[in-house]
């Protein structure tokens, strides 16, 4: 099944905000598989936004990411990796919609709460950079026959 890497990133865990969002990625039926609050150094913040380098608000990112800790999460389920970026909803939290996560919770491009794989492909390059092998751990749900029809 497919695996997502969420970010909660400094400012949901200062506004309070990480049990909300873990309560939603809970609630729709995803798979809390990998979980840690982690202070992240410069190398891994540049290397995970490495795709925004050189744009203007590179720098600010950095420094904002790199600037408290951070709550990484892995998130198994089918098609987590599209469902999850829903769940987010757009970048700029002004333009997202309600009923999704920056649409209901924040109002700053900048201080968006949070980070989700934009594909599966850096979804593994992602999780890879944030979580060692032993640092996640797959389990089978009771819930499954409930919220998969097989
Ligand atoms: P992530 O899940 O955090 O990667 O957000 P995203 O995929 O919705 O957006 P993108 O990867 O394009 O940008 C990464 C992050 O950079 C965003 O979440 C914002 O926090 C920040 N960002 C993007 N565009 C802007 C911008 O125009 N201004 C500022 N200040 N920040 C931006
Ligand atoms: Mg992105």
């Amino acid at each position: 099944q497919e695996r997502t890497f969420i970010a909660l990133k400094p400012d949901a865990v200062q506004r309070n905000l990480v049990g909300e969002v873990i309560r939603r990625f809970e609630a729709k039926g995803f798979k809390l598989v990998g979980l840690k609050l982690v202070k992240p150094s410069v190398e891994t913040a540049e290397e995970h936004y490495a795709e925004h380098k050189g744009k203007g608000f590179y720098k600010g990112l950095v420094d904002f990411i790199t600037s408290g800790p951070v709550v990484a999460m892995v998130w198994q389920g089918k098609g987590v990796v599209a469902s999850a970026r829903k769940l987010i909803g757009a970048t700029n939290p002004l333009t997202s919609e309600p009923g999704t996560i920056r649409g209901d919770l924040a109002v700053d491009v900048g201080r968006n709460v949070i980070h989700g794989s934009d594909s599966t492909d850096s979804a593994q390059r992602e999780i890879s950079l944030w979580f060692k092998e032993g640092e996640i751990a797959d389990w089978t749900p009771v819930s499954n026959a409930w919220v998969y029809e097989n």
